[in-house]
Formats: structure tokens, sequence, C-alpha cells
């Protein structure tokens, strides 16, 4: 019997240094992941996300707003790239940007993006990078983490597909945190994208079920 080959096309949208990014892509590598990078896309030109890229021959393209006289242009641009390369699933990795609605409906359950933090908490707007970490210490919690979530049209709102807990250690700073929780990231994100491409993924609503593995 031939062994079933699933495979996805995946957009990856990323504004910073790209350790997500670069986590993805080992994933791939070693074979933990069947999937293909086939875009990564920023509104910052000078991303190291957008570098790593090109080190890997994956398009690399800086598409910001500011390049359109409307949003319908932007809007427009960003769908032809993704419909051009038939990607199936669009992956944020510390995307600084709103997703136009647009995109969110046209990709609407197939936008994933990964949070520094146990969402509902500590998410939102102005909750990113640093500030989150800060935020995390400041109110004294004792348990951080990690969430994978779909996207919709509200900043850090849509169901959740993956947690991971992380300790909040009595000496820590919003650094040593940051560290902490970064490579937790680094496991789960290609583990909830993995569980995505193989369709185990159901999304109820707010609720999402993932199915049993065996
Ligand atoms: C990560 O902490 C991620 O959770 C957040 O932005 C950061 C991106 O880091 N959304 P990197 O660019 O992947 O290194």
């Amino acid at each position: 019997m031939k062994a079933l080959i699933i495979s996805m096309n995946i957009a990856v949208f990323a504004s910073g240094r790209g350790s997500n990014l670069m986590a993805i892509l080992k994933a791939i590598e070693e074979g933990r992941l069947k999937a293909r990078v086939v875009v990564v896309i920023s509104n910052n030109s000078s991303s190291g996300a957008l570098e790593i890229a090109r080190s890997k021959g994956i398009d690399a393209l800086h598409i910001s707003r500011s390049q359109f006289s409307s949003d319908r242009e932007y809007v427009d641009k960003i769908l032809s790239e993704l419909r051009k390369r038939n990607v199936e699933l669009v992956v944020l990795a510390g995307y600084m940007k709103k997703i136009p609605a647009e995109v969110v409906s046209e990709y609407r359950n197939r936008i994933l993006n990964i949070h520094p933090a146990l969402l509902p908490s500590f998410g939102g707007q102005g909750m990113y990078g640093i500030n989150v970490h800060k935020a995390v210490i400041e109110s004294g919690v004792k348990i951080t983490g990690v969430t994978v979530h779909i996207v919709d049209e509200e900043y850090d709102h849509g169901p959740i597909v993956l947690q991971k807990a992380v300790e909040v250690k009595d000496d820590d700073t919003p650094e040593t945190l940051a560290e902490r929780v970064l490579k937790v990231e680094h496991e789960v994100y290609p583990e909830a994208i993995r569980l995505f491409v193989e369709g185990k993924v159901n999304v109820f609503g707010r609720k999402v079920i993932i199915k049993n593995e065996n």
C-alpha cells in the first residue's frame, strides 16, 4: 500500500528576528513536519526572518501598507502572493501588524498565531514582546506559558489550539522569563502546525478539538 503523503504549503508572516520561523524550518528539515514554507512575508524590510528565508532559498517578500495607495491594493497584493503559491496555511511568527479582515476571511480558521503567555490573560493590543513578560511578572502569577491560537478579527482572540505552561520563578526578570518561554515556543509551534497539517485540528466555534493521534 502506498504511504499517505501529507504536506502543506505554508506562508510565514514575521516582523522580527525569526527564531520561530527557524524552529519551523528545522522541524521540516528533520522530517517532523511535512510542510513547505513557500513564502515569508514581512512588514519590516530588515527583519531577520526575511534574511533567514533568503538564506534558505525561500521567497522573501517585504510587504507594507505604506507601499500602496489604498487598503484594497495592499490586501490584493497579500492575497495574490498567497493564492499564486497555493498557500493553505498562514503562520504568524512574531508578526506585528494586524492581518487585514479580508485575509482573515479568505483564510478563515487557516491562520495560526503564537503568543508568549497563556491567553486569554496577557493578550490584546500592546501586549507583545517584553511587555507581555513584564506584565506577567508584575501580576505575580506563578505560571505563564505559550498559546497557539487561530487568528480572527481581534488581537489574540481566536480559538486556542495548544497551550503549554511555563513556571514563573521568584528571581525571574522579564528577560530571563522571555528566554525560557521562547524555548517552549520553538517546541510547541512546529507541533501545533503538524497537528494542523495532519488534519487533526477541528474547530467548533471557539472550541478546538484535537483528534486522537492513535
Ligand atoms: C515570539 O515571542 C512570539 O511569541 C511573539 O513574537 C515573538 C517572535 O519571536 N508573537 P521570533 O521573531 O520568532 O524570534
